[in-house]
């Protein structure tokens, strides 16, 4: 990577879904971090360490540190800070860990030198009506994902993680500077991969979406550098 320190208005998040640093070090070399950011989840960063997140935002990459942090107020404020000590553009908390919790993280993100962008997990898309169920929530789980996204908002935060799906009603609910970042995001004819509900780079941003999560549409192309090419003209045009 070279040091060459950029900012961009790009909307793409590049998944780095790797388990170690020389395979995500071989994919970021091709990517140009005028045209994208870059998603560090729990996998990498507990394998390679905040080393790596400090070397990928001094190469110029806007870093996205997605370690859902859910713990009590102080734990999740000191995680925060040290977050935003590695110089983090984005980061996030789960929202279930209620508003106190949410408050103390936003403090201690504001109350850093970097001040980076946070925000909340509402319901994992792994979770269906009988997984909220079984651990006590009974609310209908459009309902619960609203309720916790205006918790969120509430708390001080920039915004959710959520669906491309639910990004109308919550683009419509919660106004039009509240951050939605959507994963599950499929140019037209790539592969589905594990993913069931997709939508494209340009009907995701039409429904709401700040900035798009992905993946293996352009980490497994043949040539990473032009699948983001592609995908960057999709949501400029
Ligand atoms: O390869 P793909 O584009 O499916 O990767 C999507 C990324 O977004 C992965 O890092 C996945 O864990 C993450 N994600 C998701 N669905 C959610 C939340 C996160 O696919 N609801």
């Amino acid at each position: 990577m070279t040091n060459t320190p950029q900012h961009n208005d790009s909307k793409i998040i590049v998944a780095l879904d790797y388990a170690d640093a020389a395979s995500a070090l071989k994919l970021v070399n091709q990517l140009d971090p005028a045209l994208c950011r870059v998603k560090v989840g729990k996998e990498l960063f507990t394998a390679v360490g905040p080393q790596f997140v400090e070397e990928l935002s001094r190469a110029g990459f806007g870093v996205f540190l997605d370690l859902k942090f859910h713990d009590i107020p102080n734990t999740v404020a000191k995680a925060c800070a040290a977050a935003s000590n590695l110089g983090v553009w984005m980061l996030n908390v789960h929202a279930s860990g209620g508003l106190e919790m949410m408050q103390a993280a936003q403090q201690a993100v504001s109350n850093s030198a970097e001040k980076p962008i946070l925000i909340a997990v509402t319901v994992l898309t792994s979770m269906n009506q009988a997984s909220l169920s079984q651990i006590g929530i009974t609310t209908d789980l459009a309902t619960h994902v609203l309720n916790l996204a205006k918790l969120t908002q509430q708390a001080g935060l920039s915004g959710v993680v959520c669906s491309a799906l639910e990004a109308p009603i919550l683009r419509q609910q919660l106004g039009k500077d509240f951050c939605l970042v959507t994963p599950g995001i499929r140019p037209a004819n790539a592969s589905l991969d594990d993913q069931s509900r997709v939508v494209t780079p340009a009907d995701a941003l039409q429904n709401g979406a700040s900035y798009l999560v992905i993946g293996r549409p352009i980490t497994q192309a043949a040539n990473p550098l032009k699948a983001l090419e592609a995908i960057y003209a999709e949501c400029v045009n």
